[in-house]
């Protein structure tokens, strides 16, 4: 499957998507990376890793469905089968997400439903929550409330600082991206009627 990465910032993600994809086992090709922001670190990581990228920024288009759109003319032209968001800040028009429906995939750092939104380690911290931890969900129209395809716990220990924590659910998220991208690839988890249908998977 031809896979297009969205970005806005570090890509830490990004890579241990990349360097699944450098298995040659693993079912995905990363064919580009774009980002809403011109200065993206990530940017320069996936060039040097030799993958197309695109900047598509705000400041470039007049409305946010204009920017939608030139986003989904980029995807189509690079001939995406499926779109991953990998700390992609902005969030996108019901028409673009509807139209990639089942075919695009989020990360967030919680365990959802719980702590949707920004902030996430401060607010597992301030929960009294024991566990926290990361998300691999279908990505529609409300933000971070797509079908989740799989989570990974972490401990919150006593002494954790938001630092500690996010390190922690970083690393996880690591492991799990290219995990829950390889179900979606390989058709193993599809959207089904809004809900996340996974077969074959034990
Ligand atoms: C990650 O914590 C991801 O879960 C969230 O934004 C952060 C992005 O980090 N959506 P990176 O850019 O992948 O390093």
């Amino acid at each position: 499957k031809r896979v297009v990465i969205l970005i806005s910032g570090r890509g830490s993600n990004m890579t241990a998507l990349i360097d699944a994809a450098g298995d040659p086992h693993y079912p995905v090709e990363i064919v580009g990376v774009i980002s809403d922001n011109a200065d993206a670190m990530g940017l320069k990581a996936a060039a040097a890793a030799n993958i197309a990228t695109k900047a598509i920024t705000k400041a470039d288009f007049p409305t946010k469905a204009a920017l939608d759109e030139a986003l989904d003319a980029e995807l189509t032209r690079m001939k995406a089968d499926v779109v991953c968001l990998a700390g992609y800040m902005r969030l996108l028009s019901p028409a673009f997400t509807e139209k990639w429906a089942g075919r695009i995939i989020n990360i967030h750092p919680s365990l959802l439903p719980l702590f949707k939104g920004l902030d996430t380690h401060t607010r597992a911290l301030e929960s009294g929550m024991r566990v926290h931890g990361c998300t691999v969900h279908f990505v529609t129209a409300g933000m971070d409330e797509g079908p989740i395809i799989a989570q990974a716990a972490v401990p919150i220990l006593p002494d954790d600082t938001e630092a500690d924590l996010s390190a922690r659910v970083l690393t996880v998220e690591h492991q799990l991206y290219p995990l829950a991208l390889r179900l979606v690839a390989t058709g193993k988890a599809r959207m089904e009627n809004d809900k996340a249908v996974l077969t074959g998977v034990s």
